[in-house]
């Protein structure tokens, strides 16, 4: 595996160009900002009715039409939601200069097809491992967030360059850029939230909540057990990987995590992971996505308000006094 860190990178593949950043969102902001802070010229792209303009100047920050920053760039990220990708490519395909860079910071829309780019464009991917909140807090710590990159179309026989002085630019290159793929990574990471980290995870929390009130355990003492101590066991893991974690717990909870995880994640969830990534990799996903934008976001919407309404999260909001 290659990683490459700030020392290895040449920032010159950017050095006077201009970089069109499309959407201020989650990613938007902390990638604009990062990168405006690394003296990269900035500007931020966004449709007219968007409620973000007043937070983009507030921030010192170019602000422009989406067409307008698309045309006057050399490079365009492209940072709205992956389900906008096909549309937002269609509107701007005509105003993209020839041999300019598209960037993307996740593979799906180009691993699934939902964007077919012009022959004479660089593609590539600067996808950091994380949320652009904790992206912009490591970069105004001198510290940055790991990222994978790649290359998906070398028109001009600069996207390598101008894909790692990205990633510099926008601190990941601080911690390590990893050699990727956009299939790989689109793939790994569609995986990852539906089975493991974002599905599976929240899920088993949920099925350990209810088995304890199930079993008449108070729905207070269920949520501490089973939610509460989620990030206790994330930090250390964070810190230290799994087996570090398992050596600084006591030997009840090392011996009782021995006994019952492996029991609970057998081979039937190895196989159901399984068809998860087989379903992935065919475009099953990318096409659901794609009808639930289309819908208006019915299932998204619906499912987030059933998840307010039940009796776990009445209990974390009580003992947290959150207000969702
Ligand atoms: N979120 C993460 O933690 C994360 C991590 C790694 C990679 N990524 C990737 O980063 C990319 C951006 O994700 P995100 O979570 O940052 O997105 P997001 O926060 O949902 O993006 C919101 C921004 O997109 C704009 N937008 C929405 N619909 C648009 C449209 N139809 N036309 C033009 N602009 C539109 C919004 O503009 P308005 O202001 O007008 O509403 C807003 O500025 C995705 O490819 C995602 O997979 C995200």
């Amino acid at each position: 595996m290659e990683m490459l860190r700030d020392a290895d990178i040449d920032p010159g593949p950017l050095a006077g160009k201009r970089v069109a950043v499309l959407g201020y969102g989650n990613q938007g902001r902390a990638q604009s900002l990062n990168l405006h802070d690394s003296g990269i010229d900035v500007v931020v792209g966004l449709r007219g009715e968007s409620g973000s303009a007043n937070e983009v100047e507030a921030a010192g920050l170019t602000i422009a039409m989406i067409e307008d920053a698309v045309a006057s760039a050399d490079v365009v990220m492209m940072l709205a939601p992956d389900e906008i990708h096909e549309a937002l490519y269609k509107e701007i395909e005509p105003q993209l200069k020839q041999g300019a860079a598209l960037g993307f910071s996740h593979g799906l829309s180009v691993r699934f097809g939902l964007i077919e780019p012009r022959s004479d464009l660089d593609v590539f991917l600067l996808a950091p491992k994380g949320p652009g909140t904790a992206l912009r807090a490591l970069y105004r710590e001198d510290k940055g967030m790991i990222a994978l990159w790649a290359v998906e179309q070398d028109a001009t026989g600069q996207a390598r360059g101008i894909a790692l002085a990205y990633g510099k630019a926008i601190g990941c290159a601080r911690a390590g850029l990893i050699a990727s793929s956009f299939a790989e990574e689109a793939e790994a990471d569609l995986f990852n939230e539906q089975a493991v980290v974002w599905g599976g995870v929240p899920e088993l929390l949920v099925a350990g909540f209810e088995t304890l009130v199930a079993g008449g355990v108070s729905p207070e003492v269920a949520v501490l057990e089973c939610v509460g101590e989620l990030k206790l066991i994330a930090d250390l893991i964070d810190q230290r990987g799994i087996a570090g974690m398992r050596e600084v717990i006591s030997n009840t909870a090392e011996l009782g995590a021995n006994l019952g995880g492996r029991r609970i994640i057998d081979d039937s969830v190895r196989s159901r992971m399984a068809e998860v990534l087989a379903e992935v990799r065919e475009g099953r996903f990318a096409e659901e996505l794609r009808s639930e934008e289309a819908s208006g976001y019915r299932r998204l919407e619906k499912a987030r308000a059933d998840a307010r309404k039940t009796l776990l999260e009445q209990t974390f909001r009580k003992l947290r006094s959150v207000e969702l």
